[in-house]
C-alpha cells in the first residue's frame, strides 16, 4: 500500500490528537484513503516537555527544517495558534512544496488572501475544515454539498468557550471566572480566551464562512461584534424566567442591498434547536435558495471532535481531493460579491 509522509507542526490540544488518530487509527486513514498516512514528524517548540501522546522515536523535532529539507513529507498539518510564527512557518513549508492543513482561524482570517495567493503560485493546497465549527464539516458543505445554492443566510454558534461558559453559568449557577477557567483546562479556549469571550474568535469565523459562502472578502474586525463577557448571571436569569436563552449568535444574512453580519449575545426561545446546543457544542443554520434550511450541530472546540475534521483534511490532501476543490472554489475570484453593510 502506498504511504502519504505527513508532520505536525505544533504538538499542542489539537497536535496531540492529531497524533492520536494518526498513530492509533492508521486503518481508518488507509480504509479512506486507499493509502497509509505515516506521522513522520512533530515538531515541538521544547522537546523536554512532556506530551500526552507515546512518540516512536525520532518523530519529535525542535527543528522545523527536518521537515522543510525533507522531500518525502509532503503534507503538514500547522497547528500552532495566533499569527506569527504561524504565517511565516505556513509560507515557508509551501514555499518548500508541502500542501497545509490547519485549524488556525486567526491567521487565516487575518492573513487569507496572502496564504491563498502564494498557495495558487505554488500550486500548493491549504485545507481548513478544523478551522470553524470544530468537528462539524460546515466547510465542506458550504463549498462543496450546497455549492448548488445562493446562500440566503447563516446563522449560528461559532464559538465553544463562550457557549461552554453561559451554559455553565445558566444551568449550574457556575461562576464567570471558574468556567472560563475550566474551558482553559479542557482545550477549548485559545491561547488568550479574551479572543473567545470577546466574539473575536466567532468574527474570525464567520468572516471565513461569509467568504466561502457569499463570496464576500469580509475584514472580521469591521464585522459588529459584543462577547458575552459583557453578560450579567441576572441576563440569564431573566431571559429565562421570560422562556428564553441567551446565545452568542454569529449571523450572515443576504439582504436586498448587501450582506449583513453580526455577532453578539441573542435572546433565543427555549425549546428552539439553537436554544438546546450546550456547552462547546457549536450549530449553524444554513439556509439554501433551493435546499432550504439545513441545520448541523456537533463538537466545535476540544481536541479530538477538532483533530477529525484535520486528519480528514490531511486524508482529502493526500488523496488530492483539497486541491481539487480548492480550484475549484477559485477562493478570491468571485466576479460579483455582494456589498458588505457592517451596521451596527
Ligand atoms: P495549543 O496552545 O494547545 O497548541 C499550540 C502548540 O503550538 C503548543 O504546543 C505550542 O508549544 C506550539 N508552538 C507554538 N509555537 C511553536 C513553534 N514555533 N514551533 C513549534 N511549536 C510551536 O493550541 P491548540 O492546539 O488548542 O490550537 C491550535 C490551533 O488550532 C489554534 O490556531 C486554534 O485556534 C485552533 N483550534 C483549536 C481548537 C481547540 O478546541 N483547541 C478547535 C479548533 C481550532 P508550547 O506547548 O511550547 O506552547
Ligand atoms: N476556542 C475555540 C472555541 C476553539 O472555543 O470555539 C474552536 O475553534
Amino acid at each position: 500500500m502506498e504511504k502519504t509522509n505527513v508532520a505536525i507542526v505544533g504538538l499542542g490540544t489539537v497536535g496531540t490528537g492529531v497524533a492520536r488518530l494518526l498513530l492509533d487509527h492508521g486503518d481508518r486513514t488507509a480504509r479512506h484513503a486507499g493509502r497509509t498516512m505515516w506521522l513522520k514528524r512533530a515538531v515541538v517548540r521544547d522537546l523536554a516537555k512532556p506530551r500526552d501522546v507515546d512518540l516512536p522515536a525520532g518523530v519529535v523535532t525542535e527543528s522545523l527544517d527536518d521537515v522543510i529539507n525533507d522531500p518525502e513529507i509532503t503534507v503538514v498539518a500547522q497547528l500552532i495558534g495566533g499569527l506569527e510564527p504561524a504565517r511565516t512557518i505556513m509560507l515557508q513549508l509551501m514555499a518548500a512544496g508541502k500542501d497545509i492543513v490547519t485549524a488556525n482561524k486567526a491567521l487565516l482570517a487575518e492573513h487569507g488572501p496572502e496564504l491563498f495567493t502564494k498557495a495558487r503560485e505554488l500550486g500548493r493546497s491549504i485545507a481548513f475544515e478544523a478551522s470553524v465549527a470544530g468537528g462539524i464539516p460546515i466547510i465542506a458543505n458550504i463549498s462543496q454539498c450546497l455549492s448548488a445554492n445562493q446562500i440566503l443566510s447563516m446563522e449560528g454558534i461559532l464559538n465553544g468557550t463562550s457557549n461552554f461558559i453561559v451554559t455553565q453559568m445558566d444551568e449550574k449557577g457556575a461562576s464567570y471566572d471558574d468556567v472560563v477557567r475550566k474551558a482553559q483546562e479542557l482545550g477549548y479556549a485559545e491561547a488568550d480566551p479574551t479572543m473567545d469571550v470577546d466574539g473575536t474568535d466567532a468574527a474570525q469565523k464567520l468572516a471565513i464562512l461569509a467568504h466561502l459562502a457569499f463570496g464576500a472578502t469580509v475584514d472580521w474586525s469591521q464585522i459588529p461584534r459584543t462577547g458575552i463577557d459583557r453578560l450579567d448571571p441576572t441576563d440569564l436569569q431573566y431571559a429565562r424566567e421570560l422562556g428564553y436563552r441567551i446565545k452568542l449568535l454569529a449571523v450572515a444574512h443576504l439582504a436586498d442591498d448587501g450582506l449583513e453580519l453580526s455577532v453578539a449575545p441573542t435572546l433565543v426561545r427555549i425549546g428552539t434547536p439553537i436554544a438546546e446546543v450546550r456547552d462547546a457544542f457549536n450549530a449553524i443554520r444554513v439556509i439554501g435558495d433551493a435546499v432550504g434550511p439545513v441545520f448541523y450541530h456537533g463538537l466545535g472546540a476540544g481536541q479530538m471532535p477538532t483533530a477529525s475534521a484535520v486528519v480528514a483534511d490531511l486524508i482529502d490532501t493526500a488523496v488530492g481531493r483539497t486541491k481539487l476543490t480548492f480550484q475549484t472554489l477559485e477562493y478570491f475570484s468571485i466576479d460579483q460579491p455582494p456589498r458588505v453593510l457592517l451596521r451596527d
